[in-house]
């Protein structure tokens, strides 16, 4: 099935909130990262610009700059006046206020724009749907993060999901997902089953972190080969 551009709303995060969602220490930032459902997040620029290295996946680096700018623009104030109408849902306090947040957003989506073809030309923006199979070798990468994609988008279903967490597994070493909810901020139903999934053959834990925005959404789940 063709991934359509129309489906996406682009809504990119930055580093800082990265490292939060993910309690990403010094050390793993030195480490090989591979993020999926990256899409206009500032991560891959601005790690890039620390001189650490990542790998962005996503459908939507099939597109051009400028067609997800367009599409930025299409969605942006729908976005806004969801949040402002739901604001009681979120918990205003790293972030301040609705301008806030869409300041920290359009920034960290400026900042993915003007790095975006070049970081295209160098391989660090790759475009791919999971959960096909990537070409990464395996266990290419020691960290695989996925930031509101896997278990938030829990319509896809648990084949889906679990297919997906598989073919991160093969070329990471481990998985960390944020958050565990769903698009109506609710603990995503798939979460258990993907626990009991992956329970069997790896280390998986639910870990608290610092980063909360949606309320209740300061949970990460972490999938480790046992080596
Ligand atoms: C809500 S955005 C999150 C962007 C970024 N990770 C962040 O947190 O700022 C969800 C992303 O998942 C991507 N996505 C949707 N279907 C996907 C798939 N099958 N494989 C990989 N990424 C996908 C979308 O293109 C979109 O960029």
């Amino acid at each position: 099935m063709a991934f359509e551009l129309e489906k996406v709303v682009p809504w990119g995060r930055n580093m800082d909130e990265y490292r939060k969602m993910f309690s990403l220490t010094d050390d793993d930032l030195d480490r090989r990262i591979v993020s999926f459902g990256d899409g206009p997040a500032s991560f891959n620029v601005e790690m890039t610009q620390k001189g650490k290295q990542v790998i962005s996946v996503d459908p939507i680096y099939r597109f051009s700059a400028e067609e997800i700018v367009q599409r930025i623009e299409e969605t942006k104030s729908v976005i806004m006046k969801q949040v402002k109408a739901n604001a009681a849902d979120f918990i205003w306090k790293q972030i301040r206020s609705p301008e806030e947040l869409e300041a920290i957003r359009i920034n960290a989506m400026g900042s993915f724009i003007s790095d975006f073809e070049k970081g295209k030309a160098e391989g660090r923006y790759v475009d791919h749907a999971l959960p096909g199979k990537t070409g990464f070798d395996e266990n290419e990468f020691e960290v695989g993060i996925s930031s509101h994609f896997l278990l938030l988008y829990a319509q896809l279903g648990l084949a889906f999901h679990i297919s997906a967490i598989k073919e991160m597994l093969r070329v990471a070493n481990e998985v960390r997902i944020f958050p565990v909810l769903d698009l109506d901020a609710r603990e995503s139903v798939l979460l258990k089953p993907v626990m009991d999934y992956f329970g069997a053959d790896f280390n998986v834990q639910l870990q608290e972190v610092i980063y909360e925005f949606q309320q209740g959404g300061n949970k990460m789940l972490t999938i480790k080969k046992a080596i």
